[in-house]
């Protein structure tokens, strides 16, 4: 049997193979929301242009109701044979109300519409993305509001540099979720136009009001070219590649979180709820949450890239081509929600191990630079100078094989006369955190001004900063190191 929906002309119907190479319900499916809402106001601006009659639009809307309330409860048949959502919604209409169904097409084709459904679902989506990274930037500033104070190793190289705040660390990935719900909030801003109304290509000669459906689904404006608006998928490659950028930043903090759960950094425990235990070895505690986020980074960039070269090289207007987008992009941005659940649940449940951090942060003469820049403010000393009787120093502590605040005076001044017990001031590695009070740097109080500045932002409500001194003290004691 032919299609019923557009076998006018065909003798036979598909090949099995066809058919199945063709339909895309199986995943187009979880667009029937969009597809009824846009057939609902389409139908609306038919009926108030005069080019359907207020009966059929009544009964179209109702049937189109009755529709939705049928795949909200399970009860709809989806057909392969009927290829995509939209033409399985409208058969079942067909069947519900009758030959008015088959006015609602009027004005419209599948490519405009397929390009409506898949906007608003992107548009959806990045509204409940945006509101995703915001809870876990929330979680982060509050993490990093409790641990203002608290010392770890900074690292260049992965080799440790200078000491700097959890606090700062944590808020670090505060900036670039930041920017990530920015770059998700611009890609909305462009995606926001109706290409309802588009037609196939052409445009239609019905007097349609494409403003009046832009406006009922939420649409800036109706797009100004109708070739470009069945054929552009710009917002969701720009969605793709926001997801992308975020996803990397998820990838390097769950990077972070199995490093520092490790055994030998023991900086941070996770949760029993976001670990799992080994089969075989009894003492394991495996971050598999946080390798998981790291992984997903693949399928994500692996959809982006899949799009862009689907895209690439296509004549316009609409080609079947671009019925490949939706399952690329549905998994990606599932697997970044799921990424940023993952990582807000695993960042509450964090507890960080304040002795080890401290330890770590102390070794391997992380205050040399702290020397260094004593030299230059109080003997006024050239800093590249001061840079280089500082290595002797650090020679010095090497020898004796202790910590730079192992040294005494005399040490201090086997190398340079002109140093005195002021010195001994900047040693430690909390005088060198504080010390960093430039706009931007690692101090305690600055992580307490930035945390407060965040929580006025994304909460709406004024914060003041935290007063020093109320680090909660204990932390977690072992660690987690097993
Ligand atoms: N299922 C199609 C898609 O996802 C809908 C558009 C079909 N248009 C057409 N001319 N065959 O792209």
């Amino acid at each position: 049997m032919s299609n019923k929906m557009w076998g006018g002309r065909f003798a036979t119907g598909p090949d099995a193979i066809m058919e199945e190479i063709n339909a895309s319900i199986g995943f187009d499916q979880r667009l029937f929301r969009q597809d009824i809402a846009g057939s609902i106001a389409h139908a609306t601006m038919l009926a108030e242009t005069g080019i359907l009659t207020h009966e059929d639009r009544d009964a179209i809307v109702a049937g189109l109701n009755e529709v939705l309330a049928e795949i909200e409860g399970g009860t709809f048949t989806f057909s392969r044979a009927l290829e995509d959502i939209h033409m399985n919604v409208e058969s079942r209409l067909r069947e519900k109300i009758g030959d008015a169904a088959g006015r609602l097409h009027t004005a419209r084709s599948r490519n405009d519409q397929v390009a409506t459904d898949f906007k608003l679902y992107v548009r959806d989506t990045i509204d409940t993305l945006v509101i995703q990274v915001q809870t876990l930037q929330l979680a982060l500033v509050t993490k990093a509001e409790e641990e203002a104070e608290t010392i770890m190793p900074g690292f260049t190289h992965l080799q440790s540099a200078q000491p700097v705040t959890f606090g700062h660390h944590l808020l670090a990935y505060v900036e670039m979720l930041g920017r990530d719900a920015g770059r998700l909030a611009d890609a909305r801003k462009r995606l926001n136009e109706s290409p309802l109304g588009s037609a196939a290509l052409a445009g239609t000669p019905y007097p349609i009001d494409r403003y009046m459906t832009a406006e009922k689904l939420g649409f800036d404006r109706p797009t100004a070219n109708s070739l470009d608006a069945v054929s552009d998928r710009d917002f969701i490659l720009e969605t793709l590649a926001a997801a992308s950028i975020c996803a990397m930043h998820l990838s390097r903090f769950a990077e972070e979180m199995v490093i520092w759960s490790s055994a030998q950094f023991g900086f941070v425990r996770l949760s029993d709820k976001f670990t799992t235990g080994s089969s075989i070895m009894p003492q394991k505690r495996n971050p598999d949450a946080a390798e998981l986020v790291r992984a997903k980074i693949g399928r994500i960039v692996g959809a982006l890239t899949s799009l862009i070269v689907v895209m690439k090289g296509l004549p316009l207007a609409y080609s079947k081509d671009m019925q490949e987008d939706k399952e690329v992009a549905f998994d990606a941005l599932d697997s970044l929600s799921l990424s940023l659940a993952a990582m807000t649940g695993m960042v509450g449940d964090m507890t960080a191990n304040h002795e080890r951090m401290r330890v770590s942060a102390a070794a391997g003469f992380s205050t040399a630079t702290d020397i260094a820049d004593w030299l230059v403010r109080e003997l006024n000393i050239p800093f590249r100078d001061a840079h280089h009787i500082t290595g002797q120093i650090v020679a010095v502590a090497e020898k004796k094989n202790c910590g730079l605040e192992g040294l005494t005076i005399e040490d201090f001044k086997s190398v340079d006369e002109r140093i005195d017990s002021r010195v001994h001031k900047v040693l430690t590695v909390e005088a060198s955190v504080a010390a960093r009070k430039s706009y931007g740097g690692t101090a305690p109080i600055n992580v307490l001004a930035q945390a407060a500045r965040w929580k006025t932002a994304l909460t709406g409500k004024a914060h003041e900063p935290k007063p020093l001194g109320k680090k909660k003290h204990g932390g977690h004691g072992d660690g987690g190191v097993e």
